[in-house]
């Protein structure tokens, strides 16, 4: 890795304010204004279509902004691009590298290309965790892999904010707990992460701070357990049985219980105290259980709350918010 210069560390490594981007008739980002804390991560959640992509990449300095304002590093995004992208690095969304280069190749190649004098390839081989892998070309490696990858290269240069565009998307789950790891360690080194997700899993797991953003909104902020705290403070109860009487004993104590998928009765409660009384009264009513779950709300229920609709596909009949 470059040795670099100690620069004053500034509190926010990003800062942007009331940012707009218009693609012909469509306002695709929509006044949006947020901070990253220098050393956070910070995730960007929302679906498809969110304006997520479009908005790292204004800050990235690869698309125009239509209005507003975006510091990065204390730099204006329109203004100082050249000062800017040496001390970043990108994972793009859908990221890919020449097929039938190595690992190795593909590192020294990008070190080159960035001007990099002092990358020190080994060690970002390691960090990867892609040892066993140095000679085999690209085209073979697993998609997991190659995001492992396509994160040395963003790291290439050292940089001191690493923006990475759905890093996860399409992998399976265990590389995408690879890629999770890795991530927490950039983040113990003191790296600024902004990522995108539609995976709320993902930005609980990782962020200190997770915007909410829908159709160009940002539509809540904050760490994700404040976040549900203050959008989706209830417990989900869910009861299986193969007692019908069960749904009915839930809803005469003026719950409001729905079927889950299966025989499931999911109901939402205030307080672990109801689910005591839940239990005593469906044994009272002579009516036994197969299994209980009792779960925290998480990101997504606070996604539905919020938007009405889910990340993913909730199964038919389930809690609505
Ligand atoms: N270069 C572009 N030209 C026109 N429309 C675009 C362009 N890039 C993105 N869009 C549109 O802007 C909206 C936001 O896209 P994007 O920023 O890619 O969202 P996300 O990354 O959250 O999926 C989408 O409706 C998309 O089709
Ligand atoms: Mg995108």
């Amino acid at each position: 890795m470059t040795h670099r210069v100690d620069r004053a560390v500034a509190e926010h490594a990003i800062v942007v304010e009331t940012l707009t981007k218009r693609y012909g008739n469509l306002l695709a980002v929509n006044g949006v204004s947020f901070t990253v804390r220098t050393g956070e991560v910070f995730a960007f959640l929302g679906p498809n279509g969110a304006g997520k992509t479009t908005t790292v990449e204004i800050i990235e300095t690869i698309r125009a902004p239509t209005s507003g304002q975006v510091s990065l590093l204390g730099m204006d995004v329109t203004k100082r691009k050249r000062d800017i992208v040496p001390r970043i690095g990108v994972l793009p969304q859908g990221f890919s590298s020449f097929d039938r280069i190595t690992v190795r190749e593909t590192l020294q190649y990008y070190s080159r290309l960035f001007s990099c004098a002092n990358t020190d390839i080994d060690g970002l081989i390691e960090l990867v965790n892609l040892k066993d892998k140095t000679r085999e070309q690209y085209k073979n490696l697993s998609g997991g892999l190659k995001q492992r990858l396509g994160i040395a290269i963003a790291l290439v240069n050292d940089p001191e904010v690493l923006f990475l565009d759905e890093p996860t998307t399409g992998l399976d789950p265990r590389s995408r707990h690879e890629v999770w790891n890795l991530l927490l360690g950039l983040k113990e080194k003191g790296k600024t992460v902004f990522l995108t997700t539609h995976y709320m899993e993902e930005a609980e797991f990782l962020a200190d701070t997770v915007a909410i953003i829908s159709k160009g909104k940002i539509i809540a902020m904050g760490s994700p357990g404040a976040l549900i705290e203050r959008n989706a403070n209830y417990l989900v109860l869910t009861l299986r049985s193969v007692d019908e009487k069960v749904f009915d004993i839930v809803r005469e104590m003026g719950f409001e219980p729905v079927h889950d998928n299966h025989k499931d009765v999911r109901v939402r409660v205030e307080r672990m105290d109801d689910v005591q009384k839940i239990l005593n009264t469906v044994q009272e009513g002579g009516a036994s259980l197969l299994s209980l779950d009792v779960r925290k709300p998480n990101l997504e229920d606070v996604y539905l709350k919020l938007t009405g609709e889910a990340l993913h596909k909730e199964p038919a009949g389930g809690v609505a918010a």
